[in-house]
C-alpha cells in the first residue's frame, strides 16, 4: 500500500489554539485521519509542539510551520515507504527531523502523520486500530483484562486558578471487570463529588481536563477527604472498588524548594517526602504520579522504596516523558514502578510502543493518558492502551473530547463481548 494523497491542516484543540491534523489516503481508497493533543504542564525532556510564534495570527500558536514541513519535508521523504511499514515510516521522519526532541519539524508534526498512516492502513485492513498495533508490533496482549478508568475528578496546578498545588486527583478503579461498569462507578462517584463540593461551599466549577477546580480549597490534602465521602456516598467502599490516585506535577512547583502555595509552605525534597508519607496510610491510594520535580532522581529513589513498602504503584510523567532513554535510567536506578504514556511526549507512534514493551518486560505499568492544554476528539489512546496492556486510562470525567476516549474504550469492550 502507498500514500496516494496526504494533507494537514488546523483545527481546534479544546484549549482553543489550533492543533493538527492528517487525513491520509491509500492508493487503495483507504483514509486514516488523526489530531494530536498538547500539554498544560509539559515536562521539559518532551518532544517539541512546533508553533509558529507569529503574534499576527493565534498569538504565535498557530500550526502553519508544522504543515508546511509535512506538506514539504515529511511527505516527500516517506512518500514511497509502504505504509505498512510503520517502524520504517517513523524510523525516516526521526532521521529526517536530526534532532534529539524533533524540534526542528515538531514532535506535533512527526506523531499526526505517524498516527494517521497507523490509522489508514489498520482501516485497510479492516481491522480495528488495537488490533492492527498488536500486529504491527508483534504484542502479545491479554484482551480479556482492558484497561480500567483513571478518572481525574478534582484538578488544580497548571490546570486552573487559584485551586490546589497539586495537579490532579482521580478515582481510580481497583477491581477489575467490566470497563463500562467501572466507568459508571466512577462517574456516580463524580456526581457525588459535587455534592459534597458544594455542601462545603465550594465551586463546583471545571477545569481543563473537565473535572472539578474548586477556587477556596483549604489545603492540598482536602480532595483527599472529599474523595473518599464521596465513594462512600455512592455506595462503594473506599480501597476495594474505588482508590486514589494523585499526579502532583512535582515540577511545576519546584523552584529549588517544592513551593506549596496554598499552605504557605516550603519543603526540601526530603521533607516533602516526609510530608507525603504521613498521607499514605490515611487514604486508600492506588498510584501517585510526579510527586517530585523531573529531575530530582535521588528523591524519586528514596520515594520509591518507601511506596514499593506500602503497595502503591509509584509513576513517572514528567520525569520519564514516554523516552526509553529516560524510562532506562528510571528501571536502573529503581525510581518508578509505573509509567505515564502519552504518544506526543515522544513523537511516533513506533516509540510510544517501545517504551511501552520495555516497561512491560521489567514488569512496570503503564498508564496511558490524556493532555491537560488542549485535547482533541480523537480517541486514538483508548486503542493504544487497549494493545499495549495498559493498567488504566487517564482522563477527564466531562467535556467532549475527555469522554470521547471512555466511549472508544466500552466500544472496544462491546465489540470484544460479541466476538
Ligand atoms: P498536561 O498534564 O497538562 O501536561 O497534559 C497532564 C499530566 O501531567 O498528566
Ligand atoms: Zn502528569
Amino acid at each position: 500500500m502507498k500514500i496516494a494523497k496526504l494533507i494537514a491542516y488546523e483545527i481546534l484543540a479544546s484549549g482553543g489554539y489550533p492543533t493538527v491534523e492528517v487525513k491520509v489516503t491509500l492508493d487503495t481508497g483507504s483514509v486514516g485521519v488523526a489530531s494530536v493533543p498538547y500539554g498544560a504542564s509539559a515536562g521539559t525532556h518532551e518532544a517539541t509542539v512546533l508553533t509558529d510564534g507569529d503574534m499576527s495570527r493565534w498569538n504565535g500558536q498557530g500550526n502553519l510551520t508544522v504543515i508546511s514541513n509535512i506538506l514539504n519535508e515529511i511527505l516527500p521523504t516517506i512518500t514511497n515507504i509502504p505504509a505498512e511499514n510503520q517502524v520504517e515510516i517513523d524510523t525516516a521522519m526521526i532521521r529526517l527531523d536530526g534532532t534529539v526532541n524533533k524540534a526542528r519539524l515538531g514532535g506535533n508534526a512527526i506523531l499526526a502523520v505517524s498516527l494517521a498512516v497507523a490509522r489508514a492502513v489498520a482501516n485497510a485492513n479492516r481491522m480495528p486500530l488495537y488490533k492492527y498495533i498488536m500486529q504491527t508490533y508483534g504484542l502479545i496482549t491479554d484482551l480479556t483484562k482492558l484497561p480500567q478508568p483513571m478518572v481525574v475528578v478534582i484538578e488544580g496546578g497548571k490546570h486552573a486558578d487559584e485551586t490546589t498545588d497539586f495537579q490532579e486527583f482521580c478515582i481510580t478503579a481497583k477491581e477489575g471487570g467490566s470497563v463500562t461498569e467501572n466507568i459508571r462507578k466512577a462517574l456516580e462517584t463524580y456526581h457525588q463529588l459535587k455534592k459534597i463540593l458544594k455542601a462545603s461551599k465550594l465551586s463546583t466549577n471545571v477545569g481543563n481536563e473537565g473535572a472539578f477546580a474548586p477556587n477556596g480549597i483549604p489545603t492540598n490534602e482536602a480532595p483527599f477527604e472529599y474523595i473518599v465521602q464521596a465513594i462512600t456516598k455512592a455506595g462503594f467502599t473506599p480501597g476495594k472498588e474505588l482508590g486514589i490516585s494523585v499526579d502532583a506535577a512535582a515540577s511545576e512547583f519546584f523552584n529549588g524548594n517544592y513551593e506549596l502555595k496554598l499552605e504557605g509552605r516550603q519543603f526540601t525534597g526530603e521533607e516533602l517526602i516526609n510530608y507525603y508519607s504521613e498521607l499514605l496510610d490515611k487514604y486508600p491510594f492506588v498510584s501517585l504520579e510526579d510527586l517530585l520535580a523531573e529531575d530530582d532522581w535521588d528523591n524519586w529513589v528514596a520515594l520509591n522504596k518507601l511506596l514499593k513498602e506500602k503497595g502503591i504503584k509509584h509513576i513517572g510523567d514528567d520525569l520519564t516523558v514516554t523516552n526509553i532513554s529516560r524510562l532506562r535510567k528510571a528501571i536502573e536506578l529503581d525510581a518508578i514502578t509505573g509509567i505515564i504514556i502519552k504518544p506526543n511526549q515522544i513523537g511516533t507512534l513506533s516509540e510510544t510502543v517501545a517504551c511501552c514493551k520495555i516497561a512491560n518486560e521489567h514488569g512496570l505499568i503503564t498508564i496511558t493518558s490524556h493532555r491537560g492544554g488542549g485535547e482533541t476528539n480523537d480517541h486514538f489512546i483508548s486503542d493504544l492502551a487497549v494493545a499495549v496492556g495498559s493498567a488504566y486510562v487517564k482522563v477527564g470525567p466531562t467535556r467532549g473530547e475527555r469522554v470521547s476516549k471512555y466511549n472508544r474504550l466500552m466500544e472496544i469492550e462491546r465489540e470484544l463481548q460479541q466476538n
